[in-house]
């Protein structure tokens, strides 16, 4: 059999999906699995969405422009006036195939193989995929759960910039962590990009999951930064609709963004129907946000609430997003969200969670973390702690996880 590439052979698992089968063998044996491991909403995708989408169904489906329609774009613009306060045009946006694809144009138009991509750990899995499939080298910056995995200083962040370094991405409210950066913490990475010549990502996609502010500060605020800064975007979160696959590069960056057109003429056009359903999801009023954020800050405080009273698990100041990442009084959590599906139930229940370390490039970091997503209704949530709960003290109870060796790196 021909032999894969080296980078086809590189990429990681991903650490979300990888105890799917077990999850499934539960339910099996029907026991009923609480999924605290998914990035999906659980809310309905409004109605708005379906009813253009339903009377744009006919006649030819046909290609959309590369850069996605016009129309779109000057929503997506007025969008980013009216709710983030920033004045972007729809030339500073090309649509995408979700966020996922704006990262992969953006890493392909920025980087060369070999070219180095700071990236402050925790962080959303995927990057990693992207950075290998490109030959980018991942130079991680560990933040920490006893600091509220807060900002490294600058002075700190300066020593890991090297001749070879290109940019650094952030995800900004954090996947997985749910931590924010505020104004000061951006402006500082602002002016470390443009000070450098390098490039500053910014993941946005979870702006308004930002529970201490209206709304989560956008990097482009900067205007100074303009030519360092680009943004990466999605409807899949704000909007429930996570399966449209509506995702756009924004920036004022005209060249970054005439060599990302170049990618998306290669391969076509972005989704045509879920074009025109995010087009009206963008015009939803503040009120539609508003009550997002009041559904997903009372499940943060229902979960917080309940962690803290669990023994040994640590729970950082985190709000923002709908993830949390917390510290477990286990060895390897790894091992411990396994055999909560494997062998344990609490009436007829038991959770699944994203173990840490997938989250992490360092070896050994995260071992015992483990990411919470609060994706469902706050009496889901609280029956989730008490299966934590009991199932943290039967795994303790049972000497040989005790003794467990953890595997080398
Ligand atoms: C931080 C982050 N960026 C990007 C994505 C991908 O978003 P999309 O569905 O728009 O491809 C996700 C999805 O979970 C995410 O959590």
């Amino acid at each position: 059999m021909p032999t894969l590439s080296q980078r086809g052979q590189q990429l990681p698992a991903s650490p979300i999906r990888k105890l799917m089968p077990y999850a499934n063998a539960a339910k099996q044996k029907g026991i009923e699995v609480l999924h605290l491991n998914i990035g999906q909403p659980d809310i309905p995708t409004p109605e708005v969405f379906w009813e253009v989408v339903r009377e744009k169904a006919q006649g030819v489906l046909a290609y959309s422009p590369s850069e996605g329609f016009l129309e779109l774009r000057q929503a997506w613009a007025t969008y980013y006036k009216e709710h983030v306060g920033v004045a972007i045009e729809a030339e500073n946006i090309l649509i995408t195939t979700g966020a996922s694809e704006a990262l992969q144009f953006v890493f392909a138009v920025c980087f060369n193989p070999g070219d180095e991509l700071i990236l402050l750990e925790p962080f959303y899995a995927n990057y990693l995929t992207f950075a290998i499939e490109k030959g980018i080298e991942i130079v991680p910056i560990t933040t920490y759960i006893e600091e509220d995995f807060a900002l490294p200083p600058v002075e700190s962040l300066e020593n890991y910039i090297t001749p070879r370094t290109k940019g650094i991405l952030i995800c900004n409210p954090v996947n997985p962590t749910g931590k924010y950066y505020h104004c000061e913490d951006l402006q500082t990475l602002a002016e470390l990009a443009q000070r450098h010549d390098i490039f500053l990502i910014v993941d946005e996609v979870y702006r308004e999951f930002c529970y201490s502010e209206r709304i989560g500060y956008s990097v482009l605020h900067f205007k100074e930064a303009s030519e360092h800064t680009i943004v990466i975007d999605s409807i899949s979160k704000r909007f429930s609709s996570c399966g449209a696959r509506i995702g756009a590069i924004v920036t004022r960056n005209q060249q970054v963004l005439e060599a990302a057109l170049r990618m998306a003429q290669a391969r076509l056009s972005p989704p045509t129907l879920e074009q025109w359903g995010a087009i009206a999801l963008l015009q939803l009023p503040q009120s539609y946000y508003q009550e997002l954020k009041n559904t997903f800050e009372r499940r943060l405080n229902t979960l917080k609430q309940g962690l803290q009273s669990i023994p040994g698990v640590v729970v950082p100041n985190s709000n923002a997003a709908f993830y949390l990442m917390v510290q477990l009084p286990v060895k390897d959590s790894e091992h411990f969200c396994q055999w909560l599906l494997e062998s344990f139930s609490y009436q007829g229940k038991t959770v699944m969670m994203a173990p840490g370390k997938g989250f992490y490039f360092s070896p050994r970091s995260g071992i015992n973390e483990v990411r919470i997503a609060y994706v469902l209704k706050e009496e889901k949530l609280q029956q989730a702690v008490e299966v934590l709960r009991h199932g943290l003290q039967a795994y303790k109870t049972q000497t040989q996880y005790q003794n467990l060796q953890l595997p080398s790196v």
